[in-house]
């Protein structure tokens, strides 16, 4: 057969668009505007194609045949209002086929005017989009489980968390954890230890998201007492803690940035409950800050590498005493490198005057109160996670 001839006859054209129709891999449909019911007049092989129906059993009815048990109303109101108007309108439609399988339509119905502004027709192009969907809902249902198994283990990272309010002997121990997405990065731990004392850290993994929740997930594992944990040796029959410079040695061989691709600065401390003596490692941590019963509140001092940047960093133990009604606290730097609308840093300034303002609130209700200051700093969603811990020695008969 010769391919007829576009400058031929007005026939041959005819017949070649006719052509084009049929062999167009979207659905045509033209509905009389005109008679009542806008019943069909065409459908090409498209339209066979994609719903099943033969044009004669098409041609004559309604478009509505093709819908179904879970199509959706809303789309069929819209289309209704539409073809009211007599404007065009786009929708997605769930259809279904002459042997009942359902397919997704995107389906545009454009109205036709003749010479003399009389709408006379509808043309309805229809596009299978059913694969589409499938992807998208299979890519939502991937992500709500992602999501769903995120919300789980930030569940079972406060479940490690201390409890709110830790006494021992003279100490009083409180925290407030503020993690800025839901795993966070930052860990903190108030741990009796074997011999008497309490083991304190707080720290922060560079990053953020699965990969430094693990690493934070470990670290709180290891910087627990219990089966591998680094916290405590045998000595013969006796269980003691070890000091906080190995531990932190230790850590820094075992986590080293080549291999996890993370640091992460911490503070590790072991504080002594009947005489308030506090030995401390602060690797590339911000320094904490004490407040005297009476005086200025001011960092302490500090120093170190963050742990596992610098292979075989040797890390020095500091020694502090806490007198009666002193405090000190502990922070990530989340709670200093907050920013304001106006990219304000809120600064370890503004953090000491905070902590001097909550001095005379008991240590539980002083510490939310910075906390929230911190947050409320930035509106309320900071993008780095906030963490405090502070400890107080109680005044005797207080
Ligand atoms: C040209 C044309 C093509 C149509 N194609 C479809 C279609 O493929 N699938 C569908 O569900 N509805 C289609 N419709 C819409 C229905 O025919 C009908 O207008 C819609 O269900 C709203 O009207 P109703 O509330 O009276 O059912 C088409 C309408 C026109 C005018």
């Amino acid at each position: 057969m010769t391919a007829p001839s576009p400058d031929g006859n007005p026939a041959d054209l005819l017949t070649l668009k006719d052509r084009a129709l049929d062999v167009a891999a979207e659905g045509i449909a033209i509905a009389d505007a005109q008679t009542p019911g806008r019943p069909l007049i065409y459908v090409n092989q498209g339209f066979e194609r994609m719903t099943g129906y033969a044009a004669s059993a098409a041609i004559g009815r309604n478009c509505r045949f093709l819908q179904g048990k879970d199509t959706d109303p809303a789309a069929v109101a819209e289309i209704r209002a539409a073809l009211s108007a007599g404007r065009e309108c786009l929708v997605e439609i769930l259809n279904y086929r002459s042997d009942g399988e359902p397919f997704w339509n995107r389906l545009s119905i454009t109205p036709v005017h003749d010479s003399a502004g009389r709408l006379t027709h509808f043309i309805g192009v229809q596009s299978d989009v059913t694969a589409r969907r499938q992807d998208e809902e299979a890519l939502r249902h991937s992500k709500h489980e992602l999501e769903e198994d995120v919300r789980l283990a930030a569940g079972v990272q406060r479940s490690l968390l201390p409890p709110p309010d830790v006494h021992a002997g003279s100490l009083h121990f409180a925290h407030a954890f503020h993690p800025c997405d839901d795993l966070a990065g930052d860990a903190v731990g108030i741990v009796p230890l074997p011999d008497g004392g309490v083991g304190i850290y707080i720290l922060d993994v560079s990053g953020h998201g699965v990969a430094a929740a693990l690493l934070s997930f470990t670290l709180t594992h290891l910087l627990s007492p219990g089966e591998g944990a680094l916290v405590t040796e045998n000595l013969g029959e006796r269980a003691a803690s070890v000091p906080p410079a190995r531990i932190v040695e230790r850590l820094n061989r075992q986590f080293p940035m080549d291999r996890t691709r993370q640091y992460f600065t911490l503070v590790y401390g072991i504080a002594a409950p009947e005489t308030g003596v506090i030995e401390y490692v602060v690797a590339g941590h911000p320094a904490p800050v004490l407040v005297p019963r009476s005086g200025p509140a001011a960092p302490v001092a500090a120093g170190g590498l963050p742990v596992g940047m610098v292979e075989d960093t040797r890390y020095e133990s500091k020694r502090l005493t806490l007198e009666a009604g002193d405090r000190l606290y502990f922070y990530t730097d989340g709670a200093i490198e907050t920013v304001d609308a106006s990219g304000n840093e809120f600064g370890l300034e503004r953090l000491i005057s905070e902590i001097e303002r909550v001095r005379d609130l008991p240590l539980r209700a002083g510490i939310d109160r910075i906390a929230s200051v911190v947050t409320d700093w930035c509106g309320g969603s900071p993008d780095d996670d906030v963490s405090l811990l502070a400890i107080e020695r109680t005044t005797p008969g207080a």
